[in-house]
């Protein structure tokens, strides 16, 4: 849609040259005006503008020197300016912008980011109290609607009473109690939906309005379909519930961790995406708003000193990215059922390594998948991997806390980052007292959802603080023209 626009929108500027400028006339034209009626090149709509005012320009010279020339030539001279200044409105509207500008798709982006939150939340919701498996099949557009009559509901249960979840764990169940958990996995799927559609149906209005710059256009794509990926995935995940041949006999029946790792991470990124696109927006308004201290902090974020900092913050938002990975194998595996005691594991800091390195999930004969099946598959370790990566994570922000007050740093680093650092203590500080009370009172519900939403707000945390050391050379170079075109 968005590529059959703008050649939609050139059509009627073509005809209107085409149509309106008499190309005898034009030869009579200095070439260099009608060079500029024929081929006006604009990039952008600051360029668009400029041409636009040249073309006026134009238009009032030709027509003080021809004052007394005839009224065709007056009536010519007024057509070929209303045709050109048409066609360079049509085509200053056709030219993506040099920046986003616009308040409200930055609003936009952060409200979908917020909407991504809570699905992320009630997602884990779902998973908490095991509603994830009662809808068997993946309908995109039908699905939308509940069951309506009570023979749907039959149906409906009906196919949950065949699921591997049914028959081992709920075989208790009625349809009172379906009607619940369905509505729980229902409710998710249909915010998935509305995320998806006030996700694309703005991303297709703002490229089509040119409301944003063309690197913009190709992040709100990339959001478009990474949305849709998240779709599939889900049901991906959720198909590896609906088979008993995931699970040993007698076991809990449970989603693949690998695919519930996937699922969380790409919400992760989703989230993550529309956040930094939403708040480059505004930082970038901000700047331009006062060029003159806007070069004040890019000259402090180029200190040599600024170098490693910057690093240091980029390392540890990863590292805050590896540590929600292995909460979701945790999570997956529900490995916060064992060894429900902080910071022993039994009689010691580590369970026994005969228990840690199981042979039980090696796949292998030689056993040269031990060590990563064990890592990823055996819920001790995965607990003990998420207990040492959430330290890591924690004294790593403390080891950051600590750098941003010494040394050159502390005087070059701006007042915002100062902020932001204390603000990722707090939140990390918050996160693991959460994640211990989680593994400690044996997962409750709300505890346990209130440890994912930490998670996301600390990785907020270290996104923001990273946006607020870097300066993007694109904004850079715009600071440096509005900063030139001020008048001395
Ligand atoms: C930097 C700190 C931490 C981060 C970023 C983090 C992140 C996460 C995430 C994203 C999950 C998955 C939640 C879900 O999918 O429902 C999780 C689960 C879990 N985490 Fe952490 N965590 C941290 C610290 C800790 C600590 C210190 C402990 C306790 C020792 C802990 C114990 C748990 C437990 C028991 C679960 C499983 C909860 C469930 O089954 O829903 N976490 N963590």
């Amino acid at each position: 849609m968005s590529l059959i626009l703008p050649g939609m929108r050139l059509a009627p500027s073509r005809l209107s040259r085409l149509q309106f400028v008499c190309r005898q006339c034009l030869r009579h034209q200095s070439p260099k005006a009608s060079s500029r009626i024929l081929q006006p090149s604009r990039p952008s709509r600051r360029h668009a503008s400029t041409t636009s005012t040249t073309l006026i320009t134009t238009k009032r010279q030709g027509l003080s020197a021809n004052f007394f020339s005839t009224s065709a030539t007056v009536q010519f001279n007024a057509t070929t300016s209303t045709a050109t200044h048409a066609s360079a409105q049509q085509l200053s509207r056709r030219a993506f912008p040099e920046t986003t500008s616009s308040k409200s798709v930055a609003y936009w982006l952060l409200g979908s980011a917020a909407s991504v939150f809570g699905i992320v939340v009630f997602g884990g919701l779902t998973r908490l109290t095991e509603s994830g498996l009662s809808i068997t099949e993946w309908k995109p557009v039908t699905g939308f609607l509940p069951p309506l009559t009570q023979q749907d509901w039959e149906s409906e249960f009906e196919k949950y009473r065949a699921s591997p979840e049914f028959k081992m764990l709920n075989s208790q169940m009625d349809l009172a109690e379906f009607k619940k958990i369905y509505f729980m996995e229902w409710s998710h799927r249909l915010w998935g939906r509305f995320i998806g559609l006030s996700f694309v149906v703005p991303t297709a209005y703002f490229i089509a309005r040119r409301r944003v710059s063309a690197p913009m256009a190709w992040n709100l794509v990339g959001i478009s379909s990474l949305i849709g990926f998240q779709g599939f995935i889900g049901w991906w995940m959720v198909k590896s519930g609906l088979k008993d041949d995931l699970f040993a006999p007698g076991s809990h029946p449970r989603v693949s961790q690998y695919r519930l790792t996937a699922h969380l991470a790409t919400a992760f990124v989703c989230y993550s995406w529309m956040l930094l696109a939403g708040l480059s927006i505004l930082r970038t308004r901000r700047l331009l708003a006062n060029p003159a201290d806007s070069m004040k902090l890019v000259e402090a974020l180029k200190h040599p000193a600024m170098v490693p900092f910057r690093r240091s913050v980029a390392a540890l938002t990863a590292l805050v990215f590896t540590t929600v990975l292995s909460g979701a194998l945790v999570a997956g595996l529900d490995a916060g059922l064992i060894y429900n005691e902080f910071p022993k594991m039994g009689l010691g800091l580590a369970p026994p390594a005969s228990e840690l390195w199981d042979k039980f999930y090696s796949h292998k004969e030689d056993g040269s998948d031990l060590w990563w099946r064990n890592m990823l598959e055996n819920p001790s370790l995965v607990q003990l991997d998420h207990r040492i990566l959430a330290t890591t994570t924690f004294f790593s922000v403390l080891a950051l806390f600590a750098y941003a007050r010494r040394g050159r740093v502390v005087t070059v680093l701006p007042k915002d980052a100062h902020k932001g650092v204390t603000g990722v203590v707090h939140l990390v500080c918050l996160q693991v007292a959460l994640g211990i009370s989680t593994l400690i009172y044996m997962v409750p519900i709300p505890l346990a959802a209130a440890h994912q939403a930490g998670a996301l707000a600390l990785l907020t945390g270290t996104l923001v603080l990273g946006q607020r050391l870097r300066i993007p050379k694109s904004t850079l170079s715009l600071i440096q023209k509005k900063l030139a075109a001020m008048p001395k």
